[in-house]
């Protein structure tokens, strides 16, 4: 019998996406079934994910979320075989624009606590039973959107067992306390006292993450390292001593890359296909790039792309500052940048732009093919970060033979293998990249000094763009890592003797069984 596995999620690419989460969420789906898991996604139905989504059929109601009734839909993906459970709500998820998370001038929508309250609320549901719903027997919820998963389960008494995946320790669902009826979360779980085990109060407020934390019965997080730096205060964001409470549960599990979308061989979004023997089509495609960003057409000039959210977290800031320095220092390199974020470094990168014409060239907005220009047409990724979870966009840029300069944390440290000084590039190496310690420009200064010097040497940057491409980023390791630990969660578990829940009339599924659900509070309350 297949394993059944519910990801939770608020975002699936292409469905909807605002960074790497999406991306995660679709591609592991996707994998993980391929290896014979019977995955499906749960995710909140956008407008975006109704448009792009295949084949949407309604299944039925789910009555009485804290954020009022949900229609359920399901549907499949527009690229894949991984069906997707959306879950409508318009009045929380419809009617917003294009952000997923805020408005247009960067404010969080005010309902968001409603909307992700919902959104594990029916999940918690789901793993109750619902009519048409296989029920799961893992529930595998991301992020602090989708965080009280694993406390609602617990409360309503749910068999399936949870696994909550941390992609950013940073963004956290921390919310007034006075929401606690709101969601239907009994007072005696906001209890302020640090020896309360069960308690999900964090600095007097109501905490999605430290729910999650403490209610999943395994804990991950994206990167082996970024699972020890999160033990200490530099990481933690402050929950490193809930995570220390917990640490017998949490691991680190690297993420992998969809290698059919980023694959230079085969994409459409190229000017010409190219591979790792033959690199006449990277030519052409920097060549496109160099025309796109209005930079000198110069097929010797290095050129540096940077794509990334434009945030501190990304160390936006501080590339800002170290970008005239560079152009000055360098005459011939180039800088193609794509991003948005922060308004006063989108606008810091538009001055430079003007001042250093066809040498640096900006293009803000969020797009998705020209990501897969800017990573196939580059020689250097430029990708500072303050703190890195994992990171995608390396994994993309060395598939596609560009050679990342990145900070030494998290999953950049993990997947970048640093060239030594010494290297010449005449013997085998494992060198695909340059790491960086330290936040300053004069650290981004000198890292990106070390690959121009090693770009002007031929034979070792031949060496490095053969290592990079050939880095195995598929997802066949960490979907074996995470098939073992739902395994390990599951096993000796008796199944059901039918998968499907049956619930009369035409609701989905009912409020969750009072008495269940008492008996489960009152569980939750003797084991603190
Ligand atoms: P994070 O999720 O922290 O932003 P990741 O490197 O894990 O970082 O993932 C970022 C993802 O978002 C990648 O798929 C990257 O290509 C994409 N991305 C970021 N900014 C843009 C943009 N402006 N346009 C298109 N894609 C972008
Ligand atoms: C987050 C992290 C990023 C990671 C992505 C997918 O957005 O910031 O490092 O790659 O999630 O797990």
């Amino acid at each position: 019998m297949s394993l059944n596995v519910l990801m939770v999620a608020a975002e699936a690419a292409p469905l909807a996406k605002s960074g790497g989460l999406g991306d995660m969420v679709s591609a592991s789906s996707a994998a993980l079934r391929q290896r014979g898991a019977d995955v499906s996604i749960l995710m909140p139905g956008y407008e975006c994910a109704f448009d792009r989504a295949r084949a949407a059929t309604p299944l039925g109601y789910i009555r009485d979320l804290p954020g009022g009734d949900a229609r359920l839909w399901r549907a499949a993906m527009p690229d894949s075989d991984v069906p997707v459970l959306l879950l409508q709500m318009d009045h929380l998820y419809a009617g917003r624009g294009s952000g997923l998370y805020q408005d247009a001038t960067g404010r969080e929508y005010i309902d968001n606590f409603a909307r992700f309250v919902s959104l594990s609320a029916a999940a918690a549901r789901i793993a109750t039973g619902v009519r048409g719903v296989v029920r799961p027997r893992v529930v595998h919820a991301h992020d602090w959107h989708a965080g009280l998963t694993p406390l609602f389960m617990k409360l309503a008494g749910a068999s399936a067992k949870s696994v909550f995946t941390i992609h950013n320790l940073a963004f956290q669902g921390n919310y007034p306390t006075a929401l606690a009826p709101y969601a239907g979360i009994p007072s005696g779980l906001l209890n302020a006292s640090p020896d309360d085990a069960q308690s999900i109060e964090f600095y007097e407020t109501l905490s999605f993450m430290k729910a999650a934390i403490v209610y999943a019965d395994r804990v991950t997080t994206v990167s082996e390292r970024y699972a020890r730096e999160i033990l200490t205060p530099r990481f933690g964001n402050r929950m490193e001593g809930v995570l220390a409470a917990h640490t017998g549960k949490l691991s680190g599990i690297i993420n992998g890359i969809d290698d059919d979308t980023w694959n230079p061989a085969d994409d459409p979004a190229l000017a010409q296909p190219y591979g790792i023997d033959d690199l006449a089509g990277k030519h052409a495609c920097k060549k496109a790039l160099q025309q796109s960003y209005g930079l000198h057409v110069d097929p010797f000039a290095p050129l540096v792309a940077i794509g990334s959210r434009l945030t501190e977290q990304k160390l936006a800031d501080v590339v800002c500052e170290a970008l005239p320095a560079a152009l000055a220092r360098w005459p011939r390199v180039q800088f193609a940048i794509l991003g948005q974020g922060d308004a006063r470094i989108e606008n810091a990168l538009r001055r430079l732009a003007r001042e250093w014409p066809g040498r640096l060239g900006v293009h803000i907005g969020y797009d998705e093919d020209r990501a897969h220009r800017l990573h196939a047409g580059a020689d250097i990724l430029l990708h500072g970060s303050r703190f890195e979870p994992c990171g995608l966009t390396q994994l993309y840029a060395m598939r596609y033979g560009t050679i990342p300069v990145a900070s030494r944390v998290g999953g950049l440290a993990d997947t970048i293998d640093d060239c030594p000084a010494s290297e010449d590039g005449t013997h085998t190496t494992r060198a695909n990249g340059f790491l960086f310690t330290g936040e300053h420009a004069s650290d981004v200064f000198h890292a990106l000094g070390r690959a121009l010097g090693a770009f002007a040497q031929p034979t070792l940057w031949r060496a490095l763009q053969r290592n990079a491409m050939k880095r195995d980023s598929s997802w066949r390791v960490p979907v074996a890592r995470y098939l073992d630990l739902y395994r390990s969660l599951t096993q000796g578990q008796i199944a059901p003797a039918s998968q499907v829940a049956r619930v009369s009339g035409n609701a989905v599924a009912r409020k969750t069984n009072p008495a269940r659900q008492r008996r489960a509070q009152a569980e939750v309350r003797r084991s603190a």
